[in-house]
């Protein structure tokens, strides 16, 4: 039985499906404060399963404690935090409460219940800005911000954990830039208020909710001026966590490796060909660029191809394809 956390958020409830469709037996656990519980209503009608699900927080050892008893727990998938950057940096103390206590009473969980499997959703902004890109997993690490040393510091947290507790391994996953949704228009990325992320303003934008796009700066250092990322569909990403738990169950030890399509487009790419999959225009204009950005990034991504065998499938028209289906299909989120 599989373990998933943070389940009904974006990239859990499209994990949730990928591995059922494995084959996995799954339970999820979500406190909902950043998603909504008609995922699991979409989830059943993709997969024809009822979704398992707790409401509760990682948190509270006791609600761990309850599920651990019932199930036999084989891995834990650990999508649960809190990701705004710039939240982060006024309210950095909910970031490290959530984001480091809710990985410290998983381990405690995993000890007292002999789980040593757990697979972790790491970022890629988790990189030093200045190393030369792509970036590849053996490179140096810093952040800039509450979040990102969350996610630095739970790396190092899960690096001290598994020498104090033989067998236990992890799947390090070093995400890049989540986009996309399922191809049903089902399930897909349901930010609350204004998006902070590239892809969800384009399809507000594109539905009407909101007016303009503003681009962060036209004059870094790339192609176009613009900024530059891996953007990589979250159905692939999710393919990459079935792999990555294939991996642990089969006993190979613990890995690091970046989940990211290992291309970089510009903001003006992804605009382009969101015109074309959706047939809609997307005003736009040139502000000034926003604080804590860098000219461009994205993945050396032969090492999950070495070792995990996965590779992503679907090419940027296709992630702007059904990001726009799930947008029309549900111009209000799930709400
Ligand atoms: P999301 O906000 O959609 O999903 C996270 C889920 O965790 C939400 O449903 C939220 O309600 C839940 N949650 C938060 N704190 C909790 C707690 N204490 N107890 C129980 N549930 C809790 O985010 P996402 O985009 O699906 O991200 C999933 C994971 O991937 C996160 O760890 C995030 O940091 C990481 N990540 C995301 C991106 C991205 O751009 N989306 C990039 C790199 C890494
Ligand atoms: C992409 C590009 C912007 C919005 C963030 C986090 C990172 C990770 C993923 C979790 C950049 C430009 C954006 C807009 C724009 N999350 N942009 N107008 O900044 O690469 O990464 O999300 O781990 O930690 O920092 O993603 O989608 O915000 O930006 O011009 O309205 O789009 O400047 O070049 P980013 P993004």
């Amino acid at each position: 039985m599989i373990l998933l956390t943070g389940a009904t958020g974006y990239i859990g409830s499209h994990t949730w499906v990928e591995l059922l469709d494995a084959g996995y037996e799954v339970i999820g656990i979500d406190n909902l404060c950043n998603s909504n519980e008609k995922v699991l209503e979409r989830i059943k009608s993709i997969t024809n399963s009822k979704p398992t699900f707790f409401k509760g927080d990682v948190r509270s050892i006791d609600v761990l404690r309850k599920i651990f008893k019932s199930y036999d727990i084989d891995c834990v998938v650990h999508f649960a935090s809190l990701k705004a950057v710039g939240e982060s940096v006024e309210s950095p103390l909910d970031y490290y409460d959530n984001n480091i206590n809710g990985l410290i009473s998983l381990l405690k969980i995993c000890d007292e219940f002999s789980c040593n499997k757990f697979i972790f959703s790491s970022s890629a902004t988790v990189y030093h800005p200045e190393n030369p890109i792509p970036y590849v997993e053996g490179m140096r690490l810093v952040s800039a911000s509450p979040y990102g040393w969350s996610k630095f510091m739970s790396e190092q947290i899960l690096r001290d954990f598994e020498i104090s507790f033989s067998d236990f391994s992890v799947a390090y996953l070093r995400y890049f830039n989540p986009v996309g949704a399922h191809q049903s228009g089902m399930l897909g990325e349901d930010p609350q208020g204004i998006p902070n992320n590239l892809m969800p303003y384009v399809t507000q934008v594109a539905i009407g909710k909101r007016d303009i796009l503003n681009i962060y700066g036209a004059d870094w250092p790339t192609h176009d001026g613009t900024g530059v990322r891996d953007y990589i569909h979250v159905v692939d990403l999710a393919k990459g966590h079935v792999k990555a738990l294939d991996y642990l169950l089969s006993g190979r030890g613990s890995l690091t490796v970046n989940l990211g399509a290992g291309k970089g487009y510009s903001v003006l790419d992804l605009v382009k060909a969101f015109e074309r999959a959706s047939k809609k225009k997307i005003p736009y204009k040139i502000v000034d660029r926003r604080q804590g950005d860098i000219a461009a990034f994205y993945a050396d991504a032969s090492m999950a191809k070495e070792k995990l065998n996965w590779e992503v499938k679907y090419d940027l028209q296709r992630i702007c394809e059904d990001s726009w289906r799930w947008q029309s299909m549900n111009p209000n989120g799930y709400e």
